[in-house]
């Protein structure tokens, strides 16, 4: 029913533009004269690398025993360097992309579901059309092309499934791979390059006896956000990695639709950052411990060079507070935040064991690359920032105020082309007013009505182009809670999601450059975003 009813919206908003009808209802989306369908290449576009992928129903040994029923992407390289699609084994995770600056690529998307479906290119800077804005979703039997010219620094993106509220359960079901890109300021560098250059897609999953995945049921756990309770590694329980001693990069992306890590040594080794979300740091970074929320990135140096053969290391999430609902607020305490491993829990995540010992290693570079600093003097709306004002009503969360809704982008949701925006990510609570003026310094303490709590951490995730966190500050009630994590969180590079803490608020400096159209910002806990926790910016001349 629900996909039907989008999928007639979607296609009146690709055809509406020229109507009269659309200046009249929707007088923000003239944009959609170039949002048809793309299903054909455009001849024009010389492209360097082309790739087929198709979504499809799939069975794929996850645990010994019967073989789990998954969605995966499967692709085939039709033109380009070899490397450029590399298969992980018996995973539902599709296979690594990987991309070089300035390469034209061109991928025909296939949808071999039962349902519609279209990718999403997370942390690529690419035009509207490319971006796999959920208008695009492609039923059963039909062919999406996308093509675009890679502009990205190098860096750790993924693809996933975007579909209009099925986002959750697609990806999920195994809808989603790394995309890695390099480029000439990267290969300049001496980082583990090859086998020393490993994907760590972290997700979580529930299975049942029969090796089955379990989804959420009822409204409660879509609220708090789907936490399993077998911890995957690129799609494998019990992760095991066999090094040698020598430096590793590990490239983790959190791929989980909701669960937020902190990710540690068992042995409180500090853990070594060399790029946040899709970008290499001007400098590494080392901390205790790292967080990393949905969509987030990490890329680790780990450096096994001081370990004997035999050692064995276990890299763990470690307890945290705050990031759920107060205990009594809306009836969901922690004990209900789905399934036995909560929100904030203790877990292992993976095992490294010391297999061979090797005399030659990369060594940790004291800088790695330039990044141009923005500040508040780049932007031109230094005392206007565009909200983003969390919130969460019984059962809704929301973005300014707003459910999602494909046709509607209001006032302040619209950037010109070319600027650089500050942009203000707060929490609200309760009724927000409506236009643009009301929503700059409302921030409650979090109280429902008859005093219940309803905060909870949501990972904000806008697309297009990367941004920088200018300002993090919390109030001042929730610092103790806040310092179980307030160390793991990086600052200093590019970003396209951040976790926004109850209590806390954001400032980021955002470039809205060379691309026009409809870009996406939501909250990345993948359940909210279904339930309506995100909106779009209308970038314009
Ligand atoms: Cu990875 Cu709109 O999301
Ligand atoms: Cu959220």
């Amino acid at each position: 029913m629900t996909n039907e009813i989008n999928y007639k919206r979607r296609n009146f908003l690709q055809h509406s533009a020229i109507g009269v009808t659309a200046a009249g209802l929707f007088p923000k989306l003239l944009f959609a004269k170039n949002s048809s369908l793309k299903s054909e290449p455009t001849a024009s576009f010389k492209a360097d690398v082309e790739i087929e992928i198709i979504s499809q129903d799939a069975y794929v040994p996850i645990k010994s025993g019967r073989k789990t029923k998954v969605q995966k992407y499967f692709a085939k390289l039709l033109k380009g360097p070899k490397n450029t699609l590399v298969e992980l084994e018996d995973t539902y995770l599709g296979p690594t992309l990987n991309y070089k600056q300035g390469q034209k690529v061109r991928i025909y998307y296939k949808n071999k579901l039962t349902e519609p479906s279209v990718i999403h290119m997370h942390g690529m800077h690419v035009p509207q059309a490319s971006d796999g804005h959920p208008m695009y979703a492609i039923n059963a039997g039909e062919t999406l092309v996308y093509e675009f010219e890679v502009l990205n620094r190098a860096g750790t993106n993924f693809y996933h499934s975007h579909s209009h509220e099925m986002t959750a359960t697609q990806v999920y079901k195994g809808l989603a791979g790394l995309i890695t890109v390099t480029d000439k300021e990267e290969q300049a560098l001496d980082l583990p390059r090859g086998e020393y250059d490993l994907p760590f897609v972290l997700q979580d999953r529930t299975l049942d006896g029969r090796n089955q995945l379990q989804y959420l049921r009822g409204m409660h756990g879509r609220m708090m956000g789907f936490l399993g309770d077998t911890i995957m590694v690129n799609g494998k329980p019990d992760a095991e990695f066999s090094v040698k001693t020598r430096a590793y990069r590990f490239r983790v992306v959190n791929g989980s639709n909701s669960r937020i890590y902190k990710l540690a040594w068992n042995d409180g080794t500090p853990l070594t950052a060399i790029g946040t979300d899709g970008n290499l740091l001007e400098k590494p970074e080392t901390r205790p411990y790292l967080m990393l929320a949905p969509a987030e990135r990490i890329d680790l140096w780990l450096d096994f060079s001081d370990r004997s053969v035999g050692d064995k290391l276990t890299m763990k999430s470690l307890e945290y507070e705050g990031a759920m609902p107060a205990k009594g607020g809306m009836g969901m305490g922690m004990g209900m935040s789905g399934g036995r491993l909560g929100q904030g829990d203790d877990f292992a995540i993976a095992t490294f064991k010391v297999t061979k010992k090797v005399s030659k290693s990369p060594v940790l570079p004291k800088k790695l690359v330039k990044i141009d600093r923005l500040t508040e003097q780049d932007v031109d709306n230094k005392n206007n920032p565009i909200p983003i004002a969390i919130s969460m009503k019984p059962m809704r969360p929301q973005l300014n105020g707003r459910s999602y809704s494909m046709d509607r982008v209001e006032d302040f949701e619209e950037v010109k082309l070319g600027s650089i925006k500050k942009i203000k990510i707060f929490h609200t609570h309760g009724g927000m007013g409506q236009g643009k003026g009301g929503m700059g310094n409302r921030r409650g303490m979090g109280m429902m009505g008859g005093g219940m709590m309803m905060s909870m951490a949501h990972p904000i995730h806008l697309h297009g182009q990367q941004f920088q966190v200018l300002s993090r500050k919390m109030e001042g009630r929730r610092q103790e809670e806040y310092k179980t994590v307030s160390e793991g969180f990086i600052n200093s590079g590019w970003k396209d999601t951040v976790l926004v803490m109850p209590g806390e608020e954001l400032v980021i400096v955002k470039p809205f450059q060379d691309f026009k159209g409809l870009f996406l910002y939501h909250c990345h806990n993948l359940e909210h975003e279904d339930l309506g926790m995100m909106r779009q910016f209308y970038v314009n001349d």
